[in-house]
């Protein structure tokens, strides 16, 4: 059983998805790490970002492991390396390789599939490309105001300007929203949440309420 949350950069979607796994019992994956794992194997490896061929080689040739929130990269963990501003920059480079994205969403589902009682996994596409059929989708949207000021609390965003956060979260939106493969979109079924005026706590009561509606829902099979 799959809870997808997707939605743009900024808007809480870690923090919300991470506690509702806790609350339910639920596994949690963070997919946007996953790229971000990526884009990092690419910088180190040397690859030339904007030629998809040498990027997809490196990310192919990279042992990428996601456990108890931890992401591995070769066996090493780049948990703190893979926040910094380079990699963040990179990744949306590198989630726009269809043959890139083919790697890391074949672990994406690998891993769901070893963490059999469920997850909430967390990122863009979840719940229209990488679990289509997930027991429920939300959609989680906020004013880009907004989103900025909650991303200047982050460790990312230590020491930058609120308005430089908001413009550099904009640009990646619109690069990951209009890119060819996998753009972000809510699914046609999904629960759209405009969190811009809720508390923290409003919104995982909000997505709480929905999963245990969802579970309780007959399916037809
Ligand atoms: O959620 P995040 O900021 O850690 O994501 C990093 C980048 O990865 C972001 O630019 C979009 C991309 N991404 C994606 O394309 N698909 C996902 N499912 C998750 C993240």
């Amino acid at each position: 059983m799959v809870v997808a949350i997707d939605g743009p950069g900024g808007v809480g979607k870690s923090t919300v998805a991470r506690r509702v796994a806790s609350a339910r019992g639920l596994g949690y994956l963070d997919t946007g790490a996953t790229y971000r794992a990526a884009a990092l194997a690419a910088l180190q490896s040397g690859a030339d970002l904007d030629l998809p061929a040498a990027v997809t080689t490196a990310v192919g040739a990279a042992t990428i492991e996601y456990a108890d929130g931890a992401v591995l990269l070769d066996g090493v963990d780049v948990s703190e390396e893979i926040r910094s501003a380079a990699v963040t920059a990179a990744s949306s480079k590198v989630a726009a390789i269809p043959a890139v994205r083919a790697i890391v969403v074949a672990m994406q589902r690998s891993w769901v599939v070893d963490h059999g009682d469920g997850a909430v996994v967390e990122g863009r596409d979840i719940g229209t490309v990488v679990f289509p059929d997930a027991l429920l989708k939300v959609f989680l949207i906020a004013r880009p105001e907004v989103r900025a000021a909650r991303r200047a609390g982050d460790h990312e965003a230590a020491g930058s300007a609120v308005t430089e956060i908001q413009a550099a979260l904009e640009q990646r939106d619109h690069a990951d929203s209009t890119r060819a493969m996998s753009p972000l979109r809510p699914a046609d079924d999904a629960l759209v949440v405009d969190t811009s005026d809720m508390t923290l706590e409003e919104v995982i009561a909000e997505v709480l309420e929905a999963v245990d509606l969802a579970n309780d829902r007959p399916r037809l099979l």
